[in-house]
């Protein structure tokens, strides 16, 4: 299958070309640099049949190109932009980026007859479920709390009203929302990694720390309603994020649209975490106490018992050292990231 991944140089894209050039498909990445790294790519280009086109997924003429050029069969569509404190402080990026992007892809895609699509989202569009909705279902009512979260639903609203647009038509149109939770680890063998600039995920810092790149890992709030006072968040292997994808694809049936989560459906701690990030390392890093983010929600974990059912996923690695083994192999090897 000719595969086109919008944000394929950046953490998880670049994760999933891998795969697909691994099991035998070709891969067209169409990512603006704005934050992937051209060295992933590069890392890719000897393993399959791989194009990388440096662009702005909004640029309509250079993307429609991509479609007839290569052929596409199917998309999976990884590219915006991820930071939730950014996006409050410029949340017009984030709608141009998320929202206005992904209307390009779709637009694109009508344009040239291509009908499936494999979309990238997220638990923020949760924003903060009451305790009854823990652990997460994909009937929780999404309600999310920043401009991220918004851009990401206002996306999946656009997926899933094509959807059923085409469906009404008679059409073929078929799409998989999946909304991960948070995405940790890198490919077992060490050929990518995670290098966010900068870096706001808890694993890489801490894993930072540990290498003396920081003086110290924050942890905001120990102040909430869990059993150590810090937040908890499901921690899902790229690797098995990726297997979803690949299941995903697989079974997209003509006119379906499907939500799933993928998470490991177990939580863990702040300092839970900070405390497997020392055991795996080694490393007493330090840590200090700072006051709550605002926006923050205490408890997010899924319930993905949806997409067991349905595709038979379910995460393999729920073990958190073992996640953050293979994220520290990486590290240790490219301190620098990419660089
Ligand atoms: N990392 C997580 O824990 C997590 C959790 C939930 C959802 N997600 C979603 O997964 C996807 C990938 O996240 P990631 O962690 O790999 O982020 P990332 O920043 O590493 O990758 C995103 C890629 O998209 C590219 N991009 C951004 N805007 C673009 C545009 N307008 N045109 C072309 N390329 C563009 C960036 O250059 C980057 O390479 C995103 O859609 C994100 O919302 C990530």
């Amino acid at each position: 299958m000719n595969v086109l991944v919008t944000g394929g140089a950046g953490y998880i894209g670049s994760h999933a070309a891998l795969r697909l050039l691994e099991t035998g498909h070709a891969v067209t990445i169409v990512d603006d640099l704005s934050r992937g790294r051209r060295a992933a790519v590069d890392r890719l280009e000897p393993l399959g049949d791989l194009a990388f086109v440096e662009t702005d997924i909004g640029a309509r003429e250079r993307v429609a190109g991509v479609f007839r050029d290569r052929r596409i069969d199917l998309v999976m569509h990884f590219g915006a932009l991820a930071y939730v404190g950014e996006s409050v402080e410029q949340p017009l990026r984030y709608y141009r980026s998320n929202a206005a992007g992904t209307l390009a892809v779709l637009e694109a895609m009508e344009d040239a007859g291509v009908t499936r699509i494999v979309f990238s989202s997220t638990c923020a569009t949760y924003g903060a479920p009451s305790s009854e909705d823990i652990p997460i279902t994909e009937d929780c009512p999404p309600q999310p709390i920043n401009p991220y979260g918004r851009s990401k639903l206002m996306a999946e609203r656009m997926v899933t009203d094509l959807a059923d647009r085409k469906r009404a038509g008679g059409g073929d149109f078929a799409a998989t929302i999946l909304r991960y939770f948070n995405v940790t680890g890198c490919d077992p063998a060490g050929r990518l990694g995670e290098d966010h600039r900068p870096e706001t995920h808890l694993v890489p810092i801490c894993l930072e720390a540990a290498l003396g790149g920081r003086p110290n890992v924050s942890i905001f709030g120990t102040d909430y309603a869990t059993p150590d006072g810090t937040c908890i968040r499901d921690y899902v292997h790229v690797d098995d994020l990726i297997d979803a994808h690949l299941a995903s694809m697989e079974a997209l049936a003509p006119g379906d649209v499907r939500t799933y989560n993928v998470g490991t459906g177990r939580g863990h701690s702040v300092r839970e975490v900070v405390d497997a990030c020392r055991r795996v390392t080694g490393v007493d890093f330090d840590v200090t106490e700072a006051p709550r983010r605002p926006g923050d929600p205490p408890v997010l974990y899924a319930d993905p018992s949806r997409i067991g059912r349905d595709l038979g996923w379910t995460a393999r690695r729920t073990d958190l050292d073992t996640t953050i083994a293979d994220a520290w192999r990486w590290k240790r090897e490219h301190p620098n990231g990419y660089e």
